[in-house]
Parts: C-alpha cells; structure tokens; sequence
C-alpha cells in the first residue's frame, strides 16, 4: 500500500525532471485482461482531469476492456474525481454507496477512485476506514502504471491502494481515447507551484513540470494530420509555460510554434494573471488560429483578501492587465473566475469584486463560495463570516455577472460569427451546436454534414446561456 502523504505534497525540488517516453508498458499477460469486460469512467473536475480520462480509458482500452454509459451493466468501474471543493467530495461518496449496492448483487465488480481526491490524505484514510469495499485507489502521478494496480487489485481481492505523493517524471507515451473527434485537449504541463492559499491543486497535481515543445507540437502535427480542427492547450498556469525548462522558450514561443502548425483553432487555459506578459499578446494578435479568448481568474478585486489569498496581483494591477488585453484585442472575450466568502471577508471587500466587475464586464464567469480544503492555509484562518452572509453574497454578485453576460451576448445579435460545430444540440435535436472564435454556445439550423466544420452563422435571437443562429454562407 502507499498511501498519500500531505507533507511530502508540499515539498519542492529543484531536480531536474526527466521526460521518459517509454514508461508506459502493458504487460503481455495483462493484455487481455479485460477481455468481454465492461468499464464504466466518471470524470467529476476540470479539463485535465478530463483528459485524464481520456488516457484512462485509452489504457483499459489497451488491456481489452471495451467502455460502457451504463455504469449498473459495467464490469469495471472508476471514479475520476475532483478535489477543488466540498461539494465535489460528496458527489463522490454519493456514488461510492451506489456502488456499494451494485457490489452487494455482483461480487465480480471491480471499482476504484482516482484522480485528485485520491491524492488527499484525508479522503485516502476516510476510504480505508469506511469504503474498504472498493478495490482500487490510484493518484494523478501514477495513471501509467494502471494496468499493474489493476492486476494487483484483482488478485490480492482486497483494496489496492497506490497513491504516489511526489510527482514523478513527464510520461510521454501514455495513450489517449478521445472525446472528440474535432477538438482535442492537449497537456503543456502538469502540476502547480503558485500556492494559493485557498487551493489543493498543487498537493494533488505536484510540482510544475512543463512538456518539452517537441512533444507538444508533434502532438498538435498529428491531430492536424487527423483532421483535428481544435485544440486547447491545457494548464493550471499556461502563462508559466517553460519556465521550469531551463530553454529559454515561454508560453509566448509556444503559441507561435503551435499557430504555426495551421491547426484552425487554438485555446489555452487558465491564465493566471501574474505571468501574462506582452509577448503573449504580441502573439495572440498576430495569429488568426489563436481564438480571441481568455479565461483570466480575478478571485477577488480586494487587495488585502488578494494578498491573503498569495495571488501576487492587485486590484489595480488586474484591470491595467484587462485593458491592456482588450485594447490589444477588441473583439476578444474575457471570463473569469471570483470566490466570494474568503476568511474574514468584510461587506467592503465583497464591494471592491464588484467594483472590479462593473469595471471589466466580463462575458462570463465562474463564481464560487470559499470551501476550506485540508492541508491549505486558507482552511486554518479564522472566519468571522456566516455562511447565510457568503450565500447573499453569491447571489448578489450572480446577478451582476449575468447581467454583463447577457449584454455582452446581445453586441452578437445579427452579427456574423466563425462557429465550429460539434454536433447534434442537447435540447433541440433538430439543431447542431457548437462554440464561436470567443467561446459562445450557438444553436444553428442547418444539415448534420455540417458537423467538424466551422462555419459561419448569423444570430438571430440571444438566449440566457447561448444563441440561435442560421448559416450565413
Ligand atoms: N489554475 C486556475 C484555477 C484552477 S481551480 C487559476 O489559478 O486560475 C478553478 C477555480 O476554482 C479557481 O479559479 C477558483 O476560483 C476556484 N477555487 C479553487 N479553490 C477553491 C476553494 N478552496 N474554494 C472555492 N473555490 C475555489
Ligand atoms: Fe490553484 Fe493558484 Fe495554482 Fe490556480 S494558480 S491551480 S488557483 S494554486
Ligand atoms: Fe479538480 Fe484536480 Fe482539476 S482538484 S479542478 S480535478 S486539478
């Protein structure tokens, strides 16, 4: 068993990490494991954590098993979670009683955690001591190697617990099963080193390793080659992009050497606003295939929670960042994500987010109540603010962040917008759906052949969350 250790998590080394492109190996006997067998994948976080289940499945997939939507026929279930916040937590245990159940009638089931909340001592401790039923709990550092947890799990017929606490190398032939047969997610780097004080990100995702450009632009060439149309480059902090590479070569560099590839559409998140700096401008400006979008999170417009929270920008020096950017790309859009209820928060910080929102008027945002996460600073600051007050303030600020939302969707109307469809809309299946150049969901009447394509659509009518439009062509 190895379990996870909070305090090794912590730890920062100054070792070089090596990049390895032959980790990853399925052992003959292991190959046919899943041989007319069933799994079942549950992603709960962000991007990455999707694209984790992307390679997850593309392992299982690799030892014979073929996939499932229908997690009571399955053979094989995991639980790819998330560990950002409280309420992800009890999604999770949620459904680990519901496979208790589905264990009870097939003893055979095989089923396991991984993802972030695998890598948290706490949860890892709450499993052993009240879910020993499952059979396998895995970390973020070590999905490679999932095949030999696997066969150990089987075996030993007993919990298989496999959470290593320091990351390990940068794994480069990990295989991927991916969603989409027209965007893909493509990882730059892993881990965070920004500590904020709020955060478990970087306990659960190590220490910032970036992937060396070769492999990431080769990986562009290819999903080019397949007729890929989108990727979105992926990162807890993309601005700090190579920083640990000692090369000499920034996220700036890498957007151009990506652009370069002539892929048609090209996104990055999350930006952190500390490292974006002018070059990256430069290049976003100069490159029709980088998508006049970015996702900026503000967190707080007050200086002294930004402080608190070690985000290492001001009030100030966000909106000079933000109207840099707009005035660089005035058709750009700008979303952000706000934490409302940080400790000790008081009615004039709360004023200050939104001062800073009625400054910005963001085409979105992500908004959250503070969660405090076991081993975080934040968790261990006294508060003085009643979760009623932090729901009011939640609610307050929503309405504003919807207001500007709906405005900045209603400057579309009759406009003429690049929109690459994805498919077949979920409430409508008569329309296609898809994502304009600034990230705004438009529903189209228009023939399935139009699906991987972009096309070019006039709005016609605004709706709350997204936009009806026809093709303009
Ligand atoms: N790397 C990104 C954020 C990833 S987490 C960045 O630095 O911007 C996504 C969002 O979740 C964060 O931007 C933050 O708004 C929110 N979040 C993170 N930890 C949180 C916590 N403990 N409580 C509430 N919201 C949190
Ligand atoms: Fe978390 Fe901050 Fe890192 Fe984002 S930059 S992942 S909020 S520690
Ligand atoms: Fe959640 Fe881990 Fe992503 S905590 S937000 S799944 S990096």
């Amino acid at each position: 068993m190895l379990k996870p250790d909070l305090l090794k998590a912590k730890i920062r080394t100054k070792e070089e990490v090596l990049t390895k492109t032959n980790e990853y190996i399925v052992k003959e006997n292991l190959k046919q494991l899943g041989l007319n067998k069933k799994y079942y994948v549950k992603t709960y976080g962000c991007q990455m954590n999707e694209h984790d289940s992307e390679n997850i499945k593309a392992i299982l997939e690799d030892m014979s098993f073929t996939e499932t939507d229908d997690m009571e026929s399955a053979d094989l279930i995991l639980l790819n979670t998330c560990a950002i916040r409280e309420n992800a937590h009890n999604k999770v245990f949620g459904m680990v009683g519901r496979i208790k159940n589905l264990k009870e009638k097939n003893p055979n089931l095989i089923a396991g955690i991984c993802g972030c909340m695998a890598q948290e001592e706490v949860v890892v401790n709450e499993i052993l001591e009240k879910y020993n039923f499952l059979d396998i709990v895995f970390g973020t550092h070590n999905i490679h190697n999932l095949p030999n947890i696997l066969y150990t799990a089987i075996n030993k017929k007993d919990l298989e617990v496999e959470v290593l606490s320091i990351e390990g190398e940068v794994i480069e032939n990990i295989p991927v099963k991916r969603n989409s047969k027209y965007k893909a997610w493509v990882n730059i780097m892993y881990g965070c080193d920004k500590f904020c004080t709020y955060c478990i990100v970087p306990y659960t995702r190590g220490k910032q390793r970036s992937r060396e450009p070769i492999y990431i632009i080769d990986e562009v060439k290819d999903l080019v080659e397949k007729g890929y149309q989108e990727v979105t480059l992926l990162g807890q902090n993309v601005n700090a992009y190579g920083k640990d590479l000692n090369i000499n070569y920034d996220m700036s560099n890498l957007l151009e050497d990506v652009a370069k590839t002539g892929i048609n559409r090209i996104r990055f998140v999350t930006s952190h606003p500390w490292d974006f700096n002018d070059s990256m401008i430069e290049v976003i400006k100069k490159y029709d295939n980088i998508m006049p979008y970015i996702h900026l999170p503000l967190q707080s417009g007050s200086d002294s929670i930004l402080k608190l929270m070690g985000r290492r920008y001001t009030k100030k020096s966000y909106i000079e960042l933000y109207n840099k950017l707009k005035s660089a790309l005035p058709n750009s859009s700008i979303t952000t994500d706000i934490i409302v209820g940080f400790p000790n928060e008081t009615e004039e910080d709360f004023n200050e987010t939104l001062d800073v929102v009625n400054t910005c008027k963001f085409d979105g945002a992500f908004t959250f109540i503070f969660s405090p996460r076991v081993g975080t600073p934040a968790a261990k600051m006294a508060d003085n603010v009643s979760l009623e007050e932090k729901n009011q303030r939640l609610y307050k600020l929503n309405e504003l962040v919807n207001k500007y939302s709906k405005e900045a969707n209603d400057r579309y109307l009759n406009k003429i917008v690049p929109v690459l469809i994805e498919g077949t809309s979920e409430k409508d299946e008569s329309m296609l759906m898809g994502y304009t150049d600034t990230m705004k969901l438009v529903n189209v009447k228009a023939p399935k052949e139009y699906i991987g394509k972009i096309i070019n659509v006039k709005i016609k009518e605004i709706k709350t969350w997204s936009m009806d439009g026809e093709i303009a062509e």
